[in-house]
């Protein structure tokens, strides 16, 4: 336990955090991946490339220091990491070695003259404080999925069942377990993690769940990145009958029951989790509009099977937004999705419940426009397609 010194100690920690936190950070990898590269295949080195995981971690210990007194606070955040660690499972193994390299990283990078002995104790203690809460956690959903019907620990083998083709950029992946048993029924908006080779290297992954499945399939719908590691060699490689490891679903984006009007707001592949949550919407006679920005008809993917389904339920609008739209395609606005179009797409704002997702940018720019049209913070839900950050 922090005793209130130690909380002292580490709240006098933040203006330095605030400011040499990202530095921090990218140091802490560094150490990390040089003297345990036993641990570098369970992150995705893009988002180290691009510095998002560092920012992302800088901005949780900062957040960690700021709110020492009231970790109760943390609960949103606490939530994504534990869901995205079990999503890659991350095992109570692991954590000594992070504490380790933070320390030595908190040391380098903040200097002798801050770094006393007693501020490294503070931050020891207070390390193993958020890795058991963090432990503790992901072991209750450890042990649930492992309990769910159709549930498992660790690594299960699926099989590729079906491979289909749903853009120019996307293609869906429907992955059975080898073993021929059912598999745990998920949340809609959650996601699997993934673990493959690739040109001999382990990779792992996580991808939404884009369908509701039977009880026997999963279903991830796939982006092809350029140069992108995974989603090339799943596209390009994997054939039906091959294998891959996954693991069991994880995340808290997830669809809240509910009667009030849903706004399933995408971009691109961020459509994925949509998918799902509009299936699962549909039975309950829920008002759904369903907005879908798209470069051109050439890569939006599910449009047919969007109409289809449109045609069958009348409580769900769908609008289609295309940015660079293609000669003879056929959208409902041009352009970016602007306050006024969303404004005209979404009569009911005092009630409606948005979940969105896309590129950063365009989930910037809708959190903004929800909120000037009188969305409240607690009806807009998102997720990233990669380490969280704020969106302002
Ligand atoms: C919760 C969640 C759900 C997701 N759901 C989906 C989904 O439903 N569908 C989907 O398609 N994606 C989804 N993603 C994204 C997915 O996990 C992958 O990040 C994505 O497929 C890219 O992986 P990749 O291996 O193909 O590309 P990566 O190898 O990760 O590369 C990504 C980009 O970074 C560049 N890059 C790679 N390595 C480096 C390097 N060392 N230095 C510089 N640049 C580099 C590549 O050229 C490429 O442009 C989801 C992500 C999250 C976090
Ligand atoms: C107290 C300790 C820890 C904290 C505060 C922490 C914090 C975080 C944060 C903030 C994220 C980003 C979540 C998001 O996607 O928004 C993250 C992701 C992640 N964490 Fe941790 N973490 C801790 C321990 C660990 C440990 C012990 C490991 C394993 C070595 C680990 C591995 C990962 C991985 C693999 C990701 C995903 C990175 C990626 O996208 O490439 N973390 N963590």
């Amino acid at each position: 336990m922090l005793d209130p010194s130690q909380r002292a100690l580490i709240k006098a920690t933040v203006p330095l955090l605030e400011s040499a936190g990202e530095a921090l950070t990218t140091h802490f990898y560094r150490i990390m991946f040089a003297e345990y590269p036993q641990v570098r295949p369970l992150f995705n080195q893009a988002h180290q490339a691009s510095g998002e995981q560092p920012r992302a971690l800088a901005e949780g210990v900062l957040a960690y220091a700021r709110h020492i007194d009231r970790l109760d606070a943390l609960g949103p955040l606490v939530a994504r990491i534990v869901n995205k660690h079990v999503a890659l499972q991350i095992q109570p193994a692991h954590y000594p070695i992070v504490g380790t390299c933070l320390l030595q990283a908190i040391r380098e990078v903040l200097g002798a003259d801050v770094t006393t002995d007693a501020v490294i104790d503070a931050w020891a203690v207070a390390y193993r404080q958020l890795a058991d809460l963090l432990i503790a956690s992901e072991d209750e959903l450890y042990a649930a999925s492992a309990a769910a019907l159709g549930g498992w620990r660790g690594a299960r083998r699926f099989l590729l069942a079906r491979k289909v083709v749903e853009s120019e950029e996307i293609t869906s992946f429907y992955w059975r377990p080898e073993d021929g048993g059912p598999v745990a029924a998920f949340i809609p908006g959650q996601y699997v993690g993934l673990r493959l080779q690739v040109e001999g290297e382990e990779m792992r992954r996580t991808y939404s769940l884009s369908a509701l499945g039977d009880g026997t399939t999963y279903r991830i719908s796939v982006k092809r990145e350029p140069g992108g590691k995974v989603s090339n060699a799943l596209h390009e490689r994997f054939v039906e009958g091959d294998g891959i490891d996954l693991f069991p679903p994880a995340g808290e984006f997830v669809l809240r029951p509910g009667s009030h009007p849903l706004a399933l707001i995408s971009a691109g592949v961020g459509i994925t989790p949509a998918l799902a949550m509009l299936e699962a919407a549909l039975p309950s006679g829920r008002a759904v509009h369903f907005i879908h920005c798209a470069r051109h008809g050439g890569v939006h993917a599910f449009r047919g099977w969007l109409d289809g389904v449109a045609a069958a339920h009348p409580q769900l609008r769908r609008f289609y937004c295309y940015s660079e739209p293609r000669d003879g395609d056929q959208a409902d606005a041009q352009g970016l999705l602007t306050r006024e179009r969303l404004a005209a797409w979404l009569p009911d704002l005092r009630r409606v419940e948005a979940y969105f997702l896309g590129p950063r940018p365009f989930m910037a720019q809708v959190k903004r426009h929800l909120r000037d049209l009188g969305v409240a913070d607690d009806r807009c839900h998102y997720e990233f397609f990669g380490p969280a950050t704020a969106l302002e």
